[in-house]
Protein backbone atom coordinates (compact mmCIF):
# COMPACT_ATOMS: atom_id res chain seq x y z
CA UNK A 1 0.00 0.00 0.00
CA UNK A 2 0.97 3.71 -0.63
CA UNK A 3 0.42 5.96 1.88
CA UNK A 4 1.08 9.35 1.90
CA UNK A 5 1.81 12.16 4.94
CA UNK A 6 0.79 15.80 4.47
CA UNK A 7 2.75 18.27 6.54
CA UNK A 8 6.32 19.16 7.68
CA UNK A 9 6.68 19.26 11.27
CA UNK A 10 6.75 17.14 14.70
CA UNK A 11 3.22 15.81 14.05
CA UNK A 12 3.93 14.57 11.11
CA UNK A 13 7.54 12.67 11.99
CA UNK A 14 5.44 10.87 14.89
CA UNK A 15 2.45 9.99 12.37
CA UNK A 16 5.57 8.51 9.89
CA UNK A 17 6.71 6.68 12.54
CA UNK A 18 3.15 4.58 12.80
CA UNK A 19 3.14 3.95 9.60
CA UNK A 20 4.77 0.53 9.21
CA UNK A 21 4.44 -2.27 6.56
CA UNK A 22 3.65 0.53 3.67
CA UNK A 23 5.25 2.51 0.94
CA UNK A 24 5.71 5.90 2.63
CA UNK A 25 5.68 9.30 0.73
CA UNK A 26 5.20 12.93 2.20
CA UNK A 27 4.83 16.50 1.33
CA UNK A 28 6.43 18.59 3.46
CA UNK A 29 7.55 22.22 3.11
CA UNK A 30 11.06 21.78 3.81
CA UNK A 31 13.43 19.09 4.80
CA UNK A 32 12.09 17.80 8.13
CA UNK A 33 15.16 15.28 8.36
CA UNK A 34 12.99 12.80 10.34
CA UNK A 35 9.95 12.46 7.40
CA UNK A 36 12.87 12.44 5.01
CA UNK A 37 14.58 9.20 5.80
CA UNK A 38 11.20 7.81 6.47
CA UNK A 39 9.60 8.29 3.15
CA UNK A 40 10.18 9.44 -0.48
CA UNK A 41 9.08 13.09 -0.31
CA UNK A 42 8.71 16.13 -2.21
CA UNK A 43 9.46 19.68 -0.68
CA UNK A 44 6.40 22.03 -1.73
CA UNK A 45 3.90 23.74 -0.22
CA UNK A 46 1.26 21.47 1.60
CA UNK A 47 -2.03 24.34 0.34
CA UNK A 48 -0.51 23.49 -2.93
CA UNK A 49 -3.43 21.24 -3.63
CA UNK A 50 -3.09 20.86 -7.50
CA UNK A 51 0.36 19.79 -6.48
CA UNK A 52 -0.46 17.51 -3.75
CA UNK A 53 -3.12 15.67 -6.00
CA UNK A 54 -0.32 15.40 -8.86
CA UNK A 55 2.33 13.89 -6.55
CA UNK A 56 -0.52 11.45 -5.21
CA UNK A 57 -1.80 10.15 -8.53
CA UNK A 58 1.90 10.01 -10.01
CA UNK A 59 2.81 7.69 -6.68
CA UNK A 60 -0.57 5.81 -6.76
CA UNK A 61 -0.85 6.70 -3.50
CA UNK A 62 -4.11 4.71 -1.54
CA UNK A 63 -4.44 6.23 1.34
CA UNK A 64 -3.87 10.05 2.48
CA UNK A 65 -3.14 11.17 6.08
CA UNK A 66 -3.19 14.73 6.55
CA UNK A 67 -1.46 16.35 9.35
CA UNK A 68 -1.99 19.96 9.52
CA UNK A 69 -5.21 22.28 9.77
CA UNK A 70 -4.64 24.46 6.59
CA UNK A 71 -4.79 21.98 3.96
CA UNK A 72 -8.06 20.50 5.29
CA UNK A 73 -9.54 24.19 5.16
CA UNK A 74 -8.67 24.46 1.58
CA UNK A 75 -10.32 21.29 0.86
CA UNK A 76 -7.43 18.78 0.68
CA UNK A 77 -9.67 16.12 1.33
CA UNK A 78 -12.80 16.85 -1.15
CA UNK A 79 -9.94 17.06 -4.30
CA UNK A 80 -8.12 13.56 -3.20
CA UNK A 81 -11.62 11.81 -2.97
CA UNK A 82 -12.01 12.84 -6.03
CA UNK A 83 -9.63 11.37 -7.52
CA UNK A 84 -10.70 7.98 -5.78
CA UNK A 85 -7.57 8.62 -2.57
CA UNK A 86 -9.14 7.57 0.54
CA UNK A 87 -8.32 10.71 3.31
CA UNK A 88 -7.76 10.16 6.82
CA UNK A 89 -9.03 13.68 7.56
CA UNK A 90 -11.92 15.62 6.94
CA UNK A 91 -13.60 17.33 4.16
CA UNK A 92 -13.94 20.81 3.95
CA UNK A 93 -17.07 21.05 5.25
CA UNK A 94 -16.96 18.87 8.38
CA UNK A 95 -13.62 20.61 8.70
CA UNK A 96 -15.43 23.92 9.77
CA UNK A 97 -15.72 22.36 13.98
CA UNK A 98 -11.98 23.56 13.40
CA UNK A 99 -12.29 26.27 10.59
CA UNK A 100 -15.30 28.20 11.62
CA UNK A 101 -15.65 28.41 15.83
CA UNK A 102 -19.45 30.39 14.84
CA UNK A 103 -20.70 27.40 13.34
CA UNK A 104 -18.95 24.74 16.02
CA UNK A 105 -20.76 27.02 18.61
CA UNK A 106 -23.84 27.25 16.84
CA UNK A 107 -23.47 23.73 16.53
CA UNK A 108 -23.61 22.65 19.76
CA UNK A 109 -26.59 25.10 20.69
CA UNK A 110 -28.38 23.87 17.75
CA UNK A 111 -28.31 19.72 19.12
CA UNK A 112 -28.12 20.17 22.82
CA UNK A 113 -24.71 18.81 23.10
CA UNK A 114 -23.08 18.68 27.09
CA UNK A 115 -20.35 21.35 27.22
CA UNK A 116 -21.63 24.27 25.86
CA UNK A 117 -20.91 27.81 27.28
CA UNK A 118 -22.24 30.96 26.86
CA UNK A 119 -21.36 32.84 23.52
CA UNK A 120 -22.28 35.45 20.46
CA UNK A 121 -20.96 35.79 16.88
CA UNK A 122 -20.18 39.40 15.91
CA UNK A 123 -19.30 41.20 12.33
CA UNK A 124 -20.25 44.63 13.92
CA UNK A 125 -18.37 46.78 16.05
CA UNK A 126 -21.54 48.60 17.52
CA UNK A 127 -23.12 45.37 18.52
CA UNK A 128 -20.08 43.83 20.18
CA UNK A 129 -19.34 47.25 22.41
CA UNK A 130 -22.77 47.32 23.56
CA UNK A 131 -22.05 43.27 24.57
CA UNK A 132 -19.03 43.92 25.84
CA UNK A 133 -20.10 46.91 28.16
CA UNK A 134 -22.93 45.09 29.63
CA UNK A 135 -21.58 41.08 30.12
CA UNK A 136 -20.94 41.03 33.84
CA UNK A 137 -18.41 37.98 33.66
CA UNK A 138 -14.81 37.99 32.00
CA UNK A 139 -14.50 37.09 28.46
CA UNK A 140 -12.58 35.70 25.51
CA UNK A 141 -12.62 37.01 21.80
CA UNK A 142 -11.48 35.12 19.26
CA UNK A 143 -11.70 35.52 15.90
CA UNK A 144 -13.96 32.70 14.17
CA UNK A 145 -11.61 31.43 11.89
CA UNK A 146 -7.65 29.84 12.15
CA UNK A 147 -5.00 31.71 13.63
CA UNK A 148 -2.52 29.08 14.17
CA UNK A 149 -3.20 29.47 17.74
CA UNK A 150 -2.29 33.23 18.27
CA UNK A 151 -5.94 34.31 17.75
CA UNK A 152 -7.53 33.82 20.78
CA UNK A 153 -7.39 36.86 23.94
CA UNK A 154 -8.79 36.92 27.06
CA UNK A 155 -9.64 39.81 28.69
CA UNK A 156 -7.99 40.19 32.22
CA UNK A 157 -4.87 38.10 30.76
CA UNK A 158 -3.94 39.04 27.52
CA UNK A 159 -5.71 42.13 27.20
CA UNK A 160 -6.34 44.90 29.87
CA UNK A 161 -9.95 45.78 29.69
CA UNK A 162 -12.52 46.65 28.11
CA UNK A 163 -11.64 49.03 26.16
CA UNK A 164 -8.47 47.59 25.03
CA UNK A 165 -11.47 44.26 24.29
CA UNK A 166 -13.11 46.79 21.79
CA UNK A 167 -9.64 47.66 20.02
CA UNK A 168 -9.09 43.81 19.16
CA UNK A 169 -12.18 43.36 17.84
CA UNK A 170 -11.91 47.05 15.63
CA UNK A 171 -8.37 44.78 14.50
CA UNK A 172 -10.57 41.84 13.96
CA UNK A 173 -13.35 42.64 12.26
CA UNK A 174 -11.07 46.18 9.70
CA UNK A 175 -8.30 43.69 9.02
CA UNK A 176 -10.27 40.10 8.46
CA UNK A 177 -7.69 39.25 11.19
CA UNK A 178 -8.56 34.71 9.88
CA UNK A 179 -9.87 35.53 6.77
CA UNK A 180 -13.06 36.69 8.19
CA UNK A 181 -14.78 40.21 9.50
CA UNK A 182 -16.54 38.11 12.00
CA UNK A 183 -15.10 37.37 16.07
CA UNK A 184 -17.23 34.99 18.60
CA UNK A 185 -17.06 36.70 22.45
CA UNK A 186 -17.24 33.66 24.71
CA UNK A 187 -17.58 33.44 28.57
CA UNK A 188 -14.14 33.19 30.56
CA UNK A 189 -13.72 29.29 31.48
CA UNK A 190 -12.15 28.69 34.85
CA UNK A 191 -10.43 24.90 35.44
CA UNK A 192 -7.58 23.16 34.05
CA UNK A 193 -7.40 22.31 29.99
CA UNK A 194 -6.88 19.19 28.92
CA UNK A 195 -7.05 17.79 25.65
CA UNK A 196 -8.61 14.19 24.41
CA UNK A 197 -7.96 13.18 20.80
CA UNK A 198 -10.03 10.28 18.88
CA UNK A 199 -10.37 8.70 15.92
CA UNK A 200 -13.21 8.58 14.22
CA UNK A 201 -14.83 6.77 11.31
CA UNK A 202 -18.06 8.71 10.29
CA UNK A 203 -20.21 7.90 13.28
CA UNK A 204 -17.82 6.17 15.67
CA UNK A 205 -15.30 7.64 18.31
CA UNK A 206 -12.59 5.72 19.48
CA UNK A 207 -10.81 8.09 22.21
CA UNK A 208 -7.10 8.06 23.06
CA UNK A 209 -5.28 8.53 26.20
CA UNK A 210 -5.88 12.41 27.83
CA UNK A 211 -2.89 14.22 27.24
CA UNK A 212 -2.09 18.13 28.67
CA UNK A 213 -0.64 20.72 26.74
CA UNK A 214 1.63 23.60 27.92
CA UNK A 215 1.17 26.55 25.91
CA UNK A 216 2.77 29.15 27.47
CA UNK A 217 6.83 30.14 26.60
CA UNK A 218 8.30 30.33 29.89
CA UNK A 219 8.28 27.92 33.01
CA UNK A 220 5.53 28.44 35.63
CA UNK A 221 3.10 29.03 32.97
CA UNK A 222 4.75 32.62 32.26
CA UNK A 223 5.40 34.47 28.94
CA UNK A 224 3.82 34.70 25.49
CA UNK A 225 1.38 31.94 24.43
CA UNK A 226 3.33 29.51 22.24
CA UNK A 227 1.91 26.59 19.65
CA UNK A 228 2.71 24.53 23.09
CA UNK A 229 5.75 23.88 24.55
CA UNK A 230 5.61 20.48 25.90
CA UNK A 231 2.97 18.11 27.04
CA UNK A 232 2.24 14.71 29.09
CA UNK A 233 -0.07 11.91 29.57
CA UNK A 234 -0.70 9.46 32.61
CA UNK A 235 -0.51 5.71 32.50
CA UNK A 236 -4.16 5.00 33.06
CA UNK A 237 -5.36 7.36 29.88
CA UNK A 238 -6.41 10.30 32.15
CA UNK A 239 -4.88 12.82 34.69
CA UNK A 240 -4.07 13.46 37.91
CA UNK A 241 -7.00 16.17 38.11
CA UNK A 242 -9.28 14.53 35.37
CA UNK A 243 -10.96 11.27 36.58
CA UNK A 244 -12.64 8.75 34.47
CA UNK A 245 -16.36 10.21 34.87
CA UNK A 246 -14.93 13.56 32.90
CA UNK A 247 -13.03 11.92 30.52
CA UNK A 248 -15.77 9.81 29.85
CA UNK A 249 -17.91 12.79 29.58
CA UNK A 250 -15.73 14.25 27.25
CA UNK A 251 -15.60 11.56 25.03
CA UNK A 252 -19.47 11.57 25.09
CA UNK A 253 -19.31 15.53 23.94
CA UNK A 254 -17.22 14.41 21.16
CA UNK A 255 -19.52 11.51 20.24
CA UNK A 256 -22.77 13.88 20.34
CA UNK A 257 -20.57 16.26 17.87
CA UNK A 258 -19.58 13.87 15.68
CA UNK A 259 -23.46 13.05 15.22
CA UNK A 260 -24.39 16.76 14.86
CA UNK A 261 -21.71 17.17 12.19
CA UNK A 262 -22.88 14.47 10.13
CA UNK A 263 -26.46 15.33 10.36
CA UNK A 264 -25.35 18.72 9.19
CA UNK A 265 -22.21 18.53 6.35
CA UNK A 266 -21.82 14.96 6.12
CA UNK A 267 -19.89 12.33 7.65
CA UNK A 268 -17.19 12.94 10.14
CA UNK A 269 -13.48 11.12 9.13
CA UNK A 270 -10.16 11.30 10.57
CA UNK A 271 -8.86 12.74 13.88
CA UNK A 272 -10.72 14.69 16.14
CA UNK A 273 -8.95 16.37 19.08
CA UNK A 274 -11.08 18.27 21.47
CA UNK A 275 -9.52 20.87 23.44
CA UNK A 276 -11.50 20.85 27.08
CA UNK A 277 -11.68 22.88 30.25
CA UNK A 278 -12.42 20.69 33.67
CA UNK A 279 -14.46 23.16 35.47
CA UNK A 280 -16.58 22.90 38.88
CA UNK A 281 -19.26 21.12 37.00
CA UNK A 282 -17.65 19.08 34.38
CA UNK A 283 -15.93 19.46 31.44
CA UNK A 284 -16.76 22.54 28.88
CA UNK A 285 -15.62 22.79 25.22
CA UNK A 286 -12.96 25.42 24.53
CA UNK A 287 -12.04 24.45 20.77
CA UNK A 288 -12.22 21.23 18.14
CA UNK A 289 -9.55 20.84 16.37
CA UNK A 290 -9.89 18.46 13.28
CA UNK A 291 -6.49 16.96 13.29
CA UNK A 292 -4.04 15.43 15.90
CA UNK A 293 -2.89 17.82 18.62
CA UNK A 294 0.63 19.20 18.18
CA UNK A 295 2.84 18.10 20.31
CA UNK A 296 0.22 15.87 21.70
CA UNK A 297 0.14 13.49 19.13
CA UNK A 298 3.56 12.61 20.38
CA UNK A 299 1.80 11.41 24.13
CA UNK A 300 -0.55 8.87 22.15
CA UNK A 301 1.00 8.24 18.85
CA UNK A 302 4.30 5.93 20.31
CA UNK A 303 1.65 4.14 22.37
CA UNK A 304 -0.33 3.03 20.10
CA UNK A 305 -0.45 -1.14 20.14
CA UNK A 306 -3.24 -1.47 17.12
CA UNK A 307 -1.98 -1.31 13.49
CA UNK A 308 -2.01 2.47 12.90
CA UNK A 309 -2.20 1.85 8.97
CA UNK A 310 -5.26 -0.77 10.02
CA UNK A 311 -6.86 2.04 12.51
CA UNK A 312 -6.49 4.68 8.99
CA UNK A 313 -8.09 1.96 6.78
CA UNK A 314 -11.07 1.63 9.07
CA UNK A 315 -11.31 5.43 9.19
CA UNK A 316 -11.90 5.30 5.70
CA UNK A 317 -14.31 2.15 5.62
CA UNK A 318 -16.15 3.63 8.42
CA UNK A 319 -16.04 0.60 10.23
CA UNK A 320 -13.43 1.39 13.08
CA UNK A 321 -13.50 -0.96 16.35
CA UNK A 322 -10.87 -0.45 18.85
CA UNK A 323 -7.52 1.31 19.25
CA UNK A 324 -5.19 0.15 22.06
CA UNK A 325 -2.14 1.99 23.97
CA UNK A 326 -0.11 0.76 26.34
CA UNK A 327 -0.17 1.98 29.82
CA UNK A 328 2.40 3.89 30.68
CA UNK A 329 2.74 7.87 31.04
CA UNK A 330 4.92 9.71 28.48
CA UNK A 331 6.69 13.72 28.78
CA UNK A 332 7.41 15.67 25.58
CA UNK A 333 9.04 19.03 25.61
CA UNK A 334 9.66 21.04 22.99
CA UNK A 335 13.55 22.76 22.11
CA UNK A 336 12.85 25.79 20.68
CA UNK A 337 15.17 28.63 19.15
CA UNK A 338 15.79 31.29 21.53
CA UNK A 339 13.61 33.94 20.94
CA UNK A 340 10.50 31.90 20.15
CA UNK A 341 7.67 32.78 20.18
CA UNK A 342 7.85 36.60 18.71
CA UNK A 343 11.40 36.16 17.28
CA UNK A 344 12.57 33.03 17.23
CA UNK A 345 16.01 32.92 15.78
CA UNK A 346 16.14 31.32 12.24
CA UNK A 347 18.83 30.05 10.91
CA UNK A 348 21.00 28.71 13.30
CA UNK A 349 22.26 25.05 13.64
CA UNK A 350 21.73 22.69 16.01
CA UNK A 351 23.72 20.07 17.36
CA UNK A 352 20.96 16.55 17.82
CA UNK A 353 23.39 13.70 19.22
CA UNK A 354 20.03 11.05 18.20
CA UNK A 355 22.27 8.00 19.38
CA UNK A 356 22.70 9.28 23.21
CA UNK A 357 18.57 10.41 22.49
CA UNK A 358 17.67 6.78 21.92
CA UNK A 359 20.34 4.91 24.23
CA UNK A 360 18.51 7.13 27.31
CA UNK A 361 15.31 5.41 26.01
CA UNK A 362 13.95 8.63 24.76
CA UNK A 363 12.44 9.73 21.42
CA UNK A 364 12.84 12.87 19.01
CA UNK A 365 10.62 13.95 16.60
CA UNK A 366 11.70 16.88 14.57
CA UNK A 367 9.30 19.77 13.79
CA UNK A 368 10.14 23.03 12.04
CA UNK A 369 13.86 23.06 11.36
CA UNK A 370 15.47 22.40 8.15
CA UNK A 371 18.40 19.94 7.09
CA UNK A 372 20.69 20.57 4.36
CA UNK A 373 24.04 18.94 3.72
CA UNK A 374 23.61 17.01 7.24
CA UNK A 375 23.46 20.30 9.32
CA UNK A 376 20.23 20.65 10.99
CA UNK A 377 18.97 24.44 10.75
CA UNK A 378 16.25 26.26 12.97
CA UNK A 379 13.48 27.92 11.85
CA UNK A 380 11.97 30.82 13.86
CA UNK A 381 9.02 27.90 15.05
CA UNK A 382 9.85 24.79 17.14
CA UNK A 383 12.49 22.49 16.50
CA UNK A 384 12.20 18.96 17.61
CA UNK A 385 10.16 17.37 20.33
CA UNK A 386 12.12 15.22 22.88
CA UNK A 387 9.80 11.92 24.47
CA UNK A 388 9.97 10.19 27.70
CA UNK A 389 8.29 6.95 28.18
CA UNK A 390 7.90 5.57 31.37
CA UNK A 391 5.80 3.95 34.23
CA UNK A 392 4.65 6.99 35.91
CA UNK A 393 4.80 10.66 34.92
CA UNK A 394 7.54 11.14 36.78
CA UNK A 395 9.44 8.72 35.43
CA UNK A 396 8.95 10.07 31.90
CA UNK A 397 9.62 13.17 32.90
CA UNK A 398 13.40 12.22 33.74
CA UNK A 399 14.06 10.54 30.84
CA UNK A 400 12.75 13.30 28.73
CA UNK A 401 14.87 15.97 30.85
CA UNK A 402 17.96 13.97 30.95
CA UNK A 403 17.89 13.54 26.89
CA UNK A 404 17.20 16.91 26.54
CA UNK A 405 21.09 17.63 26.90
CA UNK A 406 21.92 15.97 23.57
CA UNK A 407 20.45 19.06 22.19
CA UNK A 408 22.98 21.47 22.06
CA UNK A 409 22.54 25.45 19.93
CA UNK A 410 20.70 28.86 20.82
CA UNK A 411 17.93 27.03 22.27
CA UNK A 412 15.69 26.31 25.55
CA UNK A 413 13.03 24.46 26.53
CA UNK A 414 10.65 24.27 29.66
CA UNK A 415 11.85 22.14 32.10
CA UNK A 416 8.76 22.69 34.61
CA UNK A 417 7.19 20.70 32.13
CA UNK A 418 5.77 17.04 33.90
CA UNK A 419 7.70 17.87 37.12
CA UNK A 420 6.05 16.80 40.41
CA UNK A 421 5.75 20.51 41.40
CA UNK A 422 3.91 21.41 38.07
CA UNK A 423 1.36 18.24 38.29
CA UNK A 424 0.89 19.40 41.97
CA UNK A 425 0.09 22.74 41.38
CA UNK A 426 -2.46 21.73 38.62
CA UNK A 427 -4.17 18.95 41.02
CA UNK A 428 -4.36 21.56 43.59
CA UNK A 429 -5.48 24.31 41.64
CA UNK A 430 -8.31 21.93 40.30
CA UNK A 431 -9.13 21.49 43.98
CA UNK A 432 -9.18 25.00 44.64
CA UNK A 433 -11.88 25.44 41.43
CA UNK A 434 -14.18 22.87 42.75
CA UNK A 435 -14.33 24.67 46.14
CA UNK A 436 -15.20 27.64 44.89
CA UNK A 437 -18.48 29.69 44.69
N1 LIG B 1 -1.74 21.61 21.15
C1 LIG B 1 -2.33 22.62 20.38
C2 LIG B 1 -2.66 22.26 19.00
O1 LIG B 1 -2.40 21.19 18.54
O2 LIG B 1 -3.24 23.09 18.30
Amino acid sequence: MNILVVGTGAREHAICNSVKNAELYSIMSNNNPGIARLSKFQISSEKDLNGVKKFALDNKIDMAIIGPEAPLEMGIVDELQKVGIGCVGPTKAAARIETDKAFMRDLFDKHNIDGSIVYKVFDNLEDTEEFIDNFDQDIVIKPIGLTGGKGVKIVGEHLEDGQAAKNYVKEIIENKISGHAQVVIEERLLGEEFTVQAFVDGNKVVPMPAAQDHPHAYEGDQGPITGGMGSYSDNNGLLPFLDKKNYDKSVKIMQDTVNAVKNEVGPYKGILYGQFMLCKDGPKLVEYNARFGDPEAMNVLPLLKTDFVGICESIIDGNIKKAEFEKKATVCKYIVPKGYPESGKAGQVIDVNESKIYQNSALVYYAAVNQIDNKIYTSASRALGIVGIGDSISEAEKICENATKYVQGDIYHRKDIGTNDLIQKRVEHMKSIRKSQ
